[in-house]
Formats: structure tokens, sequence, C-alpha cells
């Protein structure tokens, strides 16, 4: 069997935690290899060395049969090697030729052939079925458009070993279809690919093999076609998973969020939320179901105080808070989970502790005549730590750059839980999480409604809207075009109205 990647014992170490603990994993030429580990396993870790970002502590790299010291990114490209980030690297003012051709630019003598390098792309782009613009600027893509852009610039440095780092978490779900045609393309042109996701059914559908790592070690591997998803879940968290949220039927309470014909702008000054209205009870959870893009963002950033309302009103509890600031909507009793979890839902150069209590360091106990308790703060952080599994090196102490991808995601949805909120605002609480957090994260949200408390679940995940939700709304270029039961309907039905067709008008 030829291998065109062996990394054999590999070992690294990050300070307090063995990231990789004695890991070998083989690529077969033409084969799609799937990485599957809960959250913190060490996946990226892994792929960061073979892709010459970090130097194991011990181990041996074989690419094509030889050995090699894979020292930094350019020898990874050198070799053939090349890598998807789970959070892009792109430059967002430069343009997508820009991008691709960073490091490596095209020239004679001290003149830029730029236009070669558009023409590569161009003849890339349509070869591959990726369907990018060289021209655009990476600040006005989608976040699938910026992905091809990465994987282009694989493809411009001729990589032959394609490494994706949780591609789909951030993707829509026409867009998850279109990079498997795509990656099928890859294999069918003598590509070989490492995949990660937490994902069972994409590795279902079109990974070969599985490769399963807990706790930084090789717990086994799998033909994919042979293993059912049931199995390799076990494999990886140790235990059954319980695929299905256990939700005792409850009246809902009061109403606690009521937003009314809102309307709201999108950074381009376009009507991105077009007369909005929407009650959310207490003890409900009410799903917001979309295709990414047509005004969930801006929805969401009006109702957390992140954006200006234009008109329109959003009661909170009887009280108009369309043109509160951020910290008063917190104080009154809201909790957000953000969409963008290094961009908005944490500092990534603090620790952990300061971290948990972004939000309210300022208030008792935190605060003490203006003194921080750190003590108090540091337990607090630990043990919100504790309950929602957050696995990090140093603890509270480590910095949030530190954690990993779902490391992150489990502290933000803890922190914002942890207030009590009575309107909870949920973007994508469960992207980049592995299974097991995924049903710990969801039988949290339960219980806050279960409790009485109201839950706005915004996602992009189907499964997720129809498996949580009291009630589904849907919102498709700014407006609502559906509220159901969930017991009254189907992803078909959801599916029509999310691409605009109203409730009702089809037969
Ligand atoms: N630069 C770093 N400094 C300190 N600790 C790190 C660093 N990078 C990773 N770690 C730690 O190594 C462990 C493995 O992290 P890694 O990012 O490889 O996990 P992962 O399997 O990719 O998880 P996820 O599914 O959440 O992305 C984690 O405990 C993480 O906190
Ligand atoms: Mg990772």
């Amino acid at each position: 069997m030829e291998h065109v990647v062996e990394m054999l014992n590999i070992t690294k170490a990050f300070p307090g935690i063995v990231a990789n603990d004695d890991i070998s994993i083989q690529l077969r030429k033409g084969e799609i290899l799937a990485l599957l580990g809960e959250n913190g396993a060490g996946k990226s870790t892994l792929m960061s060395i073979l892709f010459g970002l970090y130097t194991p502590d011990a181990g041996t790299i074989k690419v094509f049969g030889k050995t090699v010291n894979i020292a930094n990114p350019n020898v990874a490209n050198a070799l053939g090697i090349g890598m998807v980030h789970q959070h892009f690297k792109l430059v967002h003012n430069f343009t997508v030729t820009e991008n691709i051709v960073l490091g490596m630019e095209p020239h004679v003598g001290p003149f830029l052939k730029t236009r070669d390098a558009a023409a590569k792309i161009r003849a890339l782009s349509k070869h591959y079925g990726l369907n990018v613009d060289p021209d655009a600027k990476i600040e006005d893509v989608s976040v699938g458009m910026q992905q091809r852009v990465e994987i282009l610039k694989m493809l411009y440095r001729d990589a032959e070993v394609l490494i994706f780092d949780e591609p789909t978490a951030v993707l829509t779900p026409q867009e998850i279809i279109e990079l498997m045609k795509i990656m099928r393309n890859l294999i069918a042109e003598g590509k070989s690919i490492i995949l990660i996701t937490h994902k069972l059914k994409e590795i279902k559908e079109i990974a070969d093999r599985c490769t399963v790592i807990r706790r930084g070690k090789v717990i086994g591997t799998v033909d994919v076609a042979g293993t059912t998803s049931a199995q390799m879940a076990e494999m990886m968290v140790g235990r059954q998973v319980n695929f299905n949220v256990d939700k005792p039927a409850k009246q809902c309470g009061d109403v606690v969020l009521e937003i009314k014909d809102l309307r709201v702008q999108s950074s381009r000054k376009t009507e991105a939320v077009k007369g909005f209205s929407l009650t959310v009870h207490g003890g409900e959870i009410v799903g917001l179901a979309g295709v990414d893009g047509n005004g969930q963002t801006e929805l969401v950033e009006a109702l957390t105080g992140l954006r200006h309302v234009e008109s329109g009103s959003i009661l909170f509890q009887g009280q108009d808070i369309a043109h509160h600031s951020i910290r008063d909507r917190i104080r009154a009793g809201m909790a957000h989970i953000p969409e963008d979890r290094q961009k908005r839902g944490l500092v990534l150069d603090y620790t952990m502790e300061e971290n948990m209590v972004l939000e309210i360091y300022g208030l008792p106990p935190f605060a003490k005549r203006g003194f921080l308790q750190k003590p108090l703060i540091r337990a607090y952080a630990e043990k919100l730590m504790q309950d929602f599994d957050v696995r990090a090196g140093e603890g509270s102490l480590s910095l949030a750059r530190g954690l990993s991808g779902g490391n992150q995601q489990k502290a933000i949805v803890g922190r914002e839980v942890a207030h009590d909120p009575m309107l909870l605002i949920a973007v994508q609480p469960t992207r980049g999480l592995d299974v097991g957090s995924i049903e710990y994260i969801h039988r949290r949200l339960v219980e806050q409604r279960n409790s009485g408390k109201a839950v706005l679940l915004v996602s992009l995940e189907l499964d997720e809207i129809m498996d949580l939700s009291d009630r589904i709304a849907v919102i498709s270029h700014g407006e609502l075009t559906g509220l159901k039961y969930p017991k009254e309907t189907n992803e078909g039905e959801i599916g029509l109205m999310m691409a605009g067709v109203a409730e009702g008008a089809h037969q």
C-alpha cells in the first residue's frame, strides 16, 4: 500500500498537557482519511505539526516514503502539503488573487505579474468547480467563498496532500454539499485528503477510513463503510452518545421578548431586517431557521445592542430596549452566545479567568469598592470550566488563544448560561463541538427552558432547530416567512419557507 504521508509516534506537549501522545497515522494515496476526536483531543495540533507550524517533541514524519523535517509551512508547501485552517488566515482588505499569491508573488525582476497569477487562479477555479472571482476583496465575500480561496491557495502551490481542519463547521448546508463535490473532484485528480470533522454524517458520506483520537492517543483506525456512526461516536467519547434530546412537554409562561415591526440595516446600508415581528415566552425555545445571510446576524445584533435599530421596537419584559446600551441589556437579563467566537466571544489574549467574568467583573461579588476579588473570580472560572468540561493545559490561567476551537466554544456557552439569563440568545451554540459536548449543551439549553427562561436559538443546522425548538420561526430576506410547531411540520416544509416560499403558499 502506497502511503503519501506517515506520521509515526508523534508526541507534542504544551504546558500542562500532552496534546499528542505517541500518535501514528497513515494517509494512503487517493483516499480521504477522517480524523475524529473530542474537543481538545489533539487533531489540530497533529495537523499543525504536519504543516510545519509546530515542531514535535518526538516522532518521525515520512512524505512519499522519505523521512522529512518540516521546519515551517514553506517546507510543507514544497513537499506538496497544504492546509485549510480551522480559523481562516486571509488578509481581509486584500483581493482573492493577492491572498493566494501572498509570499510567492510572481515577478519578473522587480515587476509583479499579478495578471498571470489571476489567469492561473481562474483556470484552477474552473477546473475544480470552485467558482471564485480572483478580483473580489476577501471582506466582501461569503465564508464559503473564503474557504474556497483557501483551497485555491493550496492548489496554486501544487499541493498533493490537502488537510482540511473542520471545513464544514462554518458552512451552510448548501455550501457543505458543494464542498463535498469539490473534495470528490480533488480525489479524482489523484490528490489525498485528511479531513477533520465532528460530523459523523460527513465522515460516513465521504471518508474512506477514520482514525479516532481521544485525549492525545489513537484509539483505532476503521474502514468507514463497515462501521456505524454510533460505533465511531462511542470509540471517540468512550461511552454511548444519546442523539435524541429529551424534552418534557411544558406550558410556556409570560412573554419575555416581543419584537415588533423591526427594521435594521446591514453594514452595506441595505435593509437587512424588514419589519420583523416575533415573540418568545418564558419556558420556550424558539428556533430561528434560515439560510445564512438572510438577516439573522443583523437581527441578533439589533437585539443585543451591537447594531442600530432603524425603527420598530424590542420589548424585553415589557420595556422597550431598542436603544439601550449593550451593558444595560445584559444587566436586564439578556445573554448572548455570539456567532463568531473569536471576534465577539472571547478576548484571545486574556486568560480564561478574565474571559469568564468579562461582562460581570465590575459587579459584586467580583468587585468590592473598586477592587477585583481575584480568588473569587478564579474559583468561579474554575467551577464553570469544570461544569462545562472546558479543557485547557493550565486551567483558568490558560490564555483563551491556546484552547482548542471546541473548548473556546464550550467556555462561551458556559459563561452565558451561568448568568441564568431571562433571555438567552444562542447563535450556533454547538458549532465545532464534538457529539458528546453537543449532547451536553443541548441539555443545558433545555434546562434553561424548563426553569421558565426564554431561549432564542439561531442555527443553520436544521436538525438542531427541529430537535430543540418548541416553535420554529423562519426568516428569509429579512422577513418572517413561517411560524410552526415542530410536530406539525417537517424539514421539507421548513426548507421551502427558508427559500422564501411563505407559509401556506404551496399546496
Ligand atoms: N498553542 C497552544 N498553547 C497551549 N496549549 C495548546 C496550544 N495549542 C493547543 N493546545 C492544547 O492542546 C490540546 C489539543 O488542542 P487541539 O487544538 O489540537 O485540539 P482539537 O482536537 O483540534 O480540538 P477541537 O475539536 O476543539 O478543535 C488542547 O488541550 C489545547 O488546549
Ligand atoms: Mg481543532
